[in-house]
């Protein structure tokens, strides 16, 4: 059996904040990475665009820069294509991908709702190409600790509800028309952007691999979701209540997770992002900090979980982020929707 890591090329599809962020994060040196990243292309709207994205965020890296995604696709040095366009857009960039035969990490939202999402995995699947979410908290050695500490050593005996919020202050009014956070048909809205972390929490908290009951309420500014909140229930009564809003930012304790035995509270910047959380049992006034090291972001974990999977021909996570979780999550988030109001004008 070899030792040696797998080496796996990246093209990134476009230039905007997250793409950033990723791309920082792939060309950090760690010592416990489980593979060689290499940033092989960039493509943007505009070469001038991509080469000052190289520039500024991967210096002294050499990717082909393109003035086009589709370049990007057909480049035949490319292993894995990263999606880092606004929601809407990533129906159209996973289909063009896969028809090229690439292999796929997505931004979340994966797509605007759950039959965009259906019809990218049957191409996916008939094309035989490995695509993946890229919910990114997912990976954390965090959740992987909680999750087992939670679900398998049962430290807090039996979970029953879990709390959590993501919310941001953002002045929307103030923002240009053409914004992510404000166009519908960019899939703008609480409820994608970061809602969907918090409904991540309450699913991995609770543990439950069954499709819950929503009830959900929207508030809507101009079409566009300013706060969402949703209760979701299991049929062994676990409930998650977990809600998004762009009026005012969470404090750093987003998130409870209640026990028969305890409760957990995870704090961090945001719920994309957890720092640490802290065990306290019933009866007792100390509880037990779990603290975790992060260099850069963390956006590594998932990019070290995909170049695995493609390297053993794996078409998808089945550990983390299976289609069927993808698929769970849209569906929920679309009964958010059809209970709360908002629509994208490409499902009018
Ligand atoms: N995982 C996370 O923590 C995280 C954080 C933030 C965002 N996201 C997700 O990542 C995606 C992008 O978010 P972002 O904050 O990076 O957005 P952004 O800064 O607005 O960047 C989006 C990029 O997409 C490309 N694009 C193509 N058509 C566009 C259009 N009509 N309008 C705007 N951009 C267009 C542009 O790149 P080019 O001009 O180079 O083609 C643009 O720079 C969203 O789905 C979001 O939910 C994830």
């Amino acid at each position: 059996m070899t030792t040696e890591k797998p080496t796996i090329r990246w093209g990134i599809v476009a230039t905007g904040l997250i793409s950033s962020w990723f791309v920082q994060d792939l060309v950090l040196s760690r010592s416990d990475a489980k593979a060689n990243h290499i940033v092989q292309a960039v493509g943007s709207s505009s070469l001038e665009k991509g080469k000052a994205f190289v520039a500024t965020h991967i210096p002294g890296t050499a990717p082909t820069v393109y003035g086009t995604y589709e370049q990007v696709y057909a480049d035949p040095d490319v292993d894995v294509v990263y999606i880092g366009t606004p929601h809407a857009f990533h129906k159209e960039n996973c289909l063009d991908a896969i028809r090229h035969g690439k292999n796929i990490l997505c931004e979340k939202a994966f797509t605007l709702n759950v039959a965009e999402a259906r019809e990218v995995f049957e191409a996916a699947e008939k094309k035989g190409v490995f695509v993946m979410e890229a919910m990114w908290t997912r990976f954390f050695p965090l959740v992987k600790t909680l999750q087992k500490l939670l679900h398998t050593d049962k430290v807090i005996g039996d979970v029953h509800r879990v709390f959590c919020d993501f919310g941001l202050k953002i002045d929307i009014a103030s923002l240009p028309a053409e914004s992510r956070y404000k166009d519908l048909s960019l899939g703008a809205g609480s409820l994608l952007d970061i809602g969907i972390y918090s409904l991540t929490w309450g699913l991995v908290g609770l543990g439950q691999a069954e499709k819950p009951k929503v009830v959900a309420s929207q508030h809507l500014i101009h079409g566009v979701d300013v706060a969402s909140s949703m209760v979701i229930s299991f049929s062994g009564g676990q409930q998650g209540i977990l809600t998004s809003s762009t009026n005012a930012r969470t404090a750093r304790n987003f998130c409870r997770i209640e026990g028969t035995k305890g409760i957990v509270v995870v704090e961090g910047d945001a719920a994309s992002v957890p720092g640490f959380f802290t065990v306290y049992l019933d009866g007792s006034e100390e509880g037990k900090k779990y603290d975790f090291e992060k260099p850069g972001r963390g956006f590594y974990w998932e990019a070290d979980a995909v170049a695995l999977d493609i390297n053993v021909g794996r078409k998808q996570n089945e550990d983390t982020m299976p289609w069927v979780e993808t698929i769970r999550v849209l569906e929920i988030l679309d009964e958010v929707r059809r209970q709360g109001g908002a629509r994208f004008p490409q499902e009018e």
